[in-house]
């Protein structure tokens, strides 16, 4: 490839970050995952897993080499951690990009408990910040490419288009009106998304101060499992959350119909979500490689994100597929019961982006996944039972907490 980038990709055995490596690698770009499988390890410890069978790290990219020719690199660091390991493997490479999913990502998980909560903030504060120092410790000279979320803003958007990151603010004075913009203010509703609000400021820092090269992302929650390169092989399959802490509401509702449990919709259902497909995801990372900013330029932020839905209607759209039922239970999230929401994701859509959308029939694929592996279901895992503050209850099938009392 004329233009083969050196690809750093922090989080690279993820649920997103593996797809990408997968993409970026095909496209003839240089790949090295970092990841410290502290996932696997988490997955582990609460007894859940992935509903596909994942295999490891090792085995993964034997894969990959094996059906196409191509190698990526793997190096276990835990950036939060291990800073020596990481400055010493980035002096080595010099990566042209490097895209950090390397973070906990799951709401719920970080309103589990204390110690959860401050796991989230020492790892994905953390784990950032060293990525920024030690480019500019080393001299070098990477787009820094983050995943962030749309869920930083919060839900309560008043009927504002969320715009790209940027808000126009008029002050006026006695003789004239300032203008400024500002960076659109954040209201995190969870120690997650409030993780992802504080990493902002390190970006502007490190954009003004070091002139470092970053964009941001605000996805919105990410659904399917496979894109084109992870059906390759069965070796090369992506993980499959639907677990209470991180499986996402679609996959959920996905399982819970395949398994015969009701879908359990929080409260009214009403809560408006932005999503965006796996194969979108890897599609908008590679788009961003191709386009970033100039040093000295501000952060670019960019919302990746490709339509939006009610909780509800999401459940109700599964249930007409799959003839599932839908109960209505306790939201042990503490959060609007009812939200609109819209958000502007031009620039990836002017930048080529043709999204891929839920009635395109990709829910059959990701159904048939999850019919394929039923036997993996560890249901006791599905009900949402930790509340986010002690006013919550937790969002289970009444008939549910009869059994288990
Ligand atoms: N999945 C979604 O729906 C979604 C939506 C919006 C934003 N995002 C963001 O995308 C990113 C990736 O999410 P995902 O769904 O792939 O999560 P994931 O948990 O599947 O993957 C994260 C990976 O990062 C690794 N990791 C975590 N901390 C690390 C550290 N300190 N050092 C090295 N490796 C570390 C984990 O082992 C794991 O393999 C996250 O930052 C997340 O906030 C995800």
């Amino acid at each position: 490839m004329k233009n083969a980038k050196d690809i750093l990709i922090v989080g690279g055995d993820g649920f997103c970050g593996w797809p990408t490596a997968l993409h970026l690698s095909r496209l003839g770009h240089n790949i090295t995952i970092i990841d410290s499988l502290v996932r696997r390890a988490i997955d582990a410890k609460l007894g859940a897993d992935s509903l596909t069978p994942i295999t490891s790290v090792e085995e993964r990219l034997a894969a990959w080499k094996e059906k196409t020719g191509l190698t990526i690199a793997f190096e276990n660091i835990d950036v939060a951690r291990e800073f020596d390991q990481l400055t010493e493997l980035l002096s080595t490479i010099k990566p042209d990009t490097i895209i950090h999913f390397g973070e906990q990502r799951a709401a719920s998980y970080s309103m589990k408990g204390i110690g959860e909560k401050r796991y989230t903030v020492d790892n994905n504060i953390s784990g950032t910040h060293s990525l920024l120092a030690a480019a500019v410790e080393l001299g070098l000279d990477p787009h820094f490419v983050h995943l962030g979320t749309v869920g930083v803003y919060g839900y309560d958007d008043g009927g504002i288009e969320i715009p790209e990151g940027y808000l126009p603010v008029y002050v006026p004075s006695e003789n004239k009106i300032y203008q400024q913009d500002v960076l659109y203010p954040t209201n995190p509703g969870s120690v997650y998304h409030m993780t992802k609000s504080m990493v902002q400021l390190l970006f502007q820092f490190y954009a003004k101060n070091d002139a470092l090269r970053i964009t941001g992302l605000h996805q919105g929650i990410v659904w399917g499992t496979q894109t084109e390169e992870t059906k390759l092989d069965e070796r090369l399959i992506n993980r499959f959350d639907y677990d209470e802490d991180y499986g996402t509401v679609l996959n959920r509702f996905l399982m819970q119909a395949v398994v015969g449990h009701p879908l359990t919709v929080h409260g009214t259902g009403g809560q408006t979500r932005a999503f965006i497909h796996i194969q979108d995801t890897v599609k908008c990372l590679a788009i961003a490689v191709e386009n970033p900013p100039k040093r000295g330029d501000k952060v670019a932020i960019l919302n990746q994100m490709t339509e939006t839905h009610t909780v509800r209607a999401l459940a109700k759209l599964v249930s007409e597929t799959s003839g599932a039922k839908i109960a209505y239970v306790d939201n042990p999230r503490n959060e609007a019961a009812e939200n609109g929401l819209r958000v502007s994701n031009k620039i990836f859509i002017s930048l080529g982006l043709e999204p891929v959308t839920l009635a395109e029939g990709l829910m059959d694929e990701t159904q048939q996944i999850a019919i394929k592996y039923t036997h993996r279901c560890i249901r006791n895992m599905i009900p949402c039972t930790s509340t986010w503050t002690d006013d919550q209850r937790p969002g289970v099938v009444y008939t549910e907490k009869i059994r288990a009392a």
